[in-house]
Formats: C-alpha cells, structure tokens, sequence
C-alpha cells in the first residue's frame, strides 16, 4: 500500500491532538477535584454528624462558651441547645469571612474542616431546645443537618404572622412582651426559633444580645431580616429584649 506523506503527517497531527486533549482532560479534571479534606468542599448533600468527633472538637471552646456550651460569661453566648442550622451557619460565617466576623471566632475555626463543623453543630443542639439549660435535655433538637453548602444563604422564608399573633394573645403584655411580639414570627412567642434558621433567644445572654441587635443595627453583623428590625430599635429597646429573652426559661 502506498501512503502518501500528506495523509501520514494529517494522521500524525490528529493523533498528537488526540492524545493532547486527553491529557488536558486529566490535568483539568485535577484542578477541578475536590481536595479530600472537606476544607473547601461545597457538597451540596449533608455530611452525615458524628457527634463523638463534635464532643473532641469542642474541647478548644469550653474556656470561652463553658461545658457542654453552657457559658458561665455574659459576653460569651451559651451554644448548648442552639439550633443546628443556624450553629452550622455562623460557623461557616466565622471561618469563610461571610456576613458575620469575629477577632475571636474567625481564628478559632480557620482550620475546620466542613466535617468538623457539622460535628460541632450536631453535638452542641443535642442538649435541647432552652439555651444554657440541662433541664431541657429531653426537648431533643430534630430538624435535619443541612449540608455545608446551602448552611452558608440566610433564612427566606419568613412564617405566617397569622398563628402567632394567636398565640401572642395568650401572652401578658408587658411592655417588653409588646416589643417582643415583633420578635415572635420567627423567633417564637417562647423564645424557640420557629424554624432551624431562627435562633433561640430563651435563656441566651443579655449582654450577648444586646451586643448583636446592635451590630445588625450598625452594620457590622448582617442579615436582610434582622437589619430593618434591629435599626427600629433604640438602644432602651435592646436592653428591655434583651433583659426579656435571657430571663425567659
Ligand atoms: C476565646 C474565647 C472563645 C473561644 C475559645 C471560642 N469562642 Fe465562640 N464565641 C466567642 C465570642 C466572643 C462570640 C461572640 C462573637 C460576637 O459577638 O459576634 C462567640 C460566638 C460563637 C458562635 C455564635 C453563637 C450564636 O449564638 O450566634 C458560635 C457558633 C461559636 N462561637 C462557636 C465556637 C466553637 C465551636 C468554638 C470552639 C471550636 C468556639 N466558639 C470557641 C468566643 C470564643
Ligand atoms: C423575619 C424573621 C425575624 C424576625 C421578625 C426577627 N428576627 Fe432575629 N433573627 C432572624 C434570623 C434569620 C437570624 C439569624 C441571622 C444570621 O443567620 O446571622 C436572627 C438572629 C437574631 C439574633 C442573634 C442571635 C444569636 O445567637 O446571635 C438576635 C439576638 C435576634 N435575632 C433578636 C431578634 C429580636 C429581639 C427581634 C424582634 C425585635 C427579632 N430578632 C426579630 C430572623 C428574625
């Protein structure tokens, strides 16, 4: 068979191609492979919580947030009993520079893996549902672990105002209650947030909330919910809440 030069050279440059893009392939499909450690990880499927691992990890945080989460300071905020959507959410906040910041904090979880964060959060909501509360361990804390991913998008959907103004009018109206009952939505008329974004207030610091109804006021924590709410309040307003909630059991 005779064969021509040209055709040699067009098979040989179709077969250096070839190989070329199969090459590219395996240097691309490197560069876009996960790096194994869950520290950039964005899977968007929950990572199943070993709360073993969470008790471990926690270890590093009780000279600050106490055993167990239960704080003994007034500007350190109980963890024990918080919801686990909402733990996992500012966790990432911290560690990924999101819309929450802390000197303390950043650091503290700058070398969490994704892994050790839902730990973390599904040890600390296993308690209950009243912060800094060992009576509440029964009250278990069930709403499913998010996945890292979607933990990182503030709350959307805010709860029908409808059955909780009923249950408002349950409620003694004092004046504290009456400011509260704007609260109520989504944090619940006891406290307990009414779905896992919301945080509970029950029995939290005082002098913790005041210090973060002042920062979505000025700025400095953000959230599209609490802003406009917490730029309503005068500084009165924040002591009487706050006052209100860490009494509440
Ligand atoms: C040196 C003290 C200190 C240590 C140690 C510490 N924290 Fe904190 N933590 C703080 C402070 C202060 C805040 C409040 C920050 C603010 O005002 O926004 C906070 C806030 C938090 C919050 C937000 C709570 C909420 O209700 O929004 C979480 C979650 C948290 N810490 C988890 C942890 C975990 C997990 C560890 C251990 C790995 C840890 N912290 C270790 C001081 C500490
Ligand atoms: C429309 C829903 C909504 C209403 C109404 C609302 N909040 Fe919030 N609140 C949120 C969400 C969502 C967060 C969590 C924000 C984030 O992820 O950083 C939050 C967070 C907070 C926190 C921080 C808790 C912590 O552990 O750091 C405090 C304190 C708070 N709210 C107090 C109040 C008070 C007081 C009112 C009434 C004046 C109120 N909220 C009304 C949705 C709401």
């Amino acid at each position: 068979m005779i064969v021509d030069t040209h055709d040699v050279v067009i098979y040989c440059s179709r077969l250096i191609f070839g190989m070329s893009f199969v090459v590219f392939l395996f240097f691309a499909s490197l560069v876009y492979a996960d790096t194994g450690d869950g520290r950039t990880s964005s899977a968007a499927v929950p990572l199943a919580a070993d709360t073993e691992n969470g008790e471990a990890k926690s270890k590093a945080c009780i000279a600050c947030h106490g055993p167990e989460g239960i704080s003994a300071q007034d500007n350190y905020p109980h963890l024990h009993g918080q919801r686990k959507t909402y733990l996992l959410r500012q966790m990432r906040n911290f560690r990924d520079g999101g819309d929450r910041k802390d000197p303390i904090m950043t650091p503290m979880l700058k070398n969490m893996s994704d892994q050790d964060l839902v730990d973390l959060a599904e040890y600390y909501s296993s308690f209950g549902k009243v912060l800094g509360s060992v009576e509440s361990a029964e009250n278990g804390n069930e709403d499913p672990m998010p996945s890292p991913a979607t933990a990182t998008s503030a709350a959307s959907a805010v709860p029908a105002a409808a059955a909780v103004s009923e249950q408002g009018a349950a409620v003694e109206q004092s004046s504290a209650a009456q400011k509260a009952a704007a609260c109520a939505a989504c944090h619940g008329i006891d406290g307990r947030g009414t779905s896992p974004q919301f945080p509970n207030l029950t029995g939290q610091k005082a002098e913790y909330i005041a210090k973060q109804l002042k920062a979505f006021r000025d700025g400095s924590r953000q959230d599209p919910m609490m802003a406009p709410l917490a730029q309503s309040l005068s500084d009165g307003d924040i002591a009487e809440l706050a006052d209100y909630y860490a009494a509440m059991q």
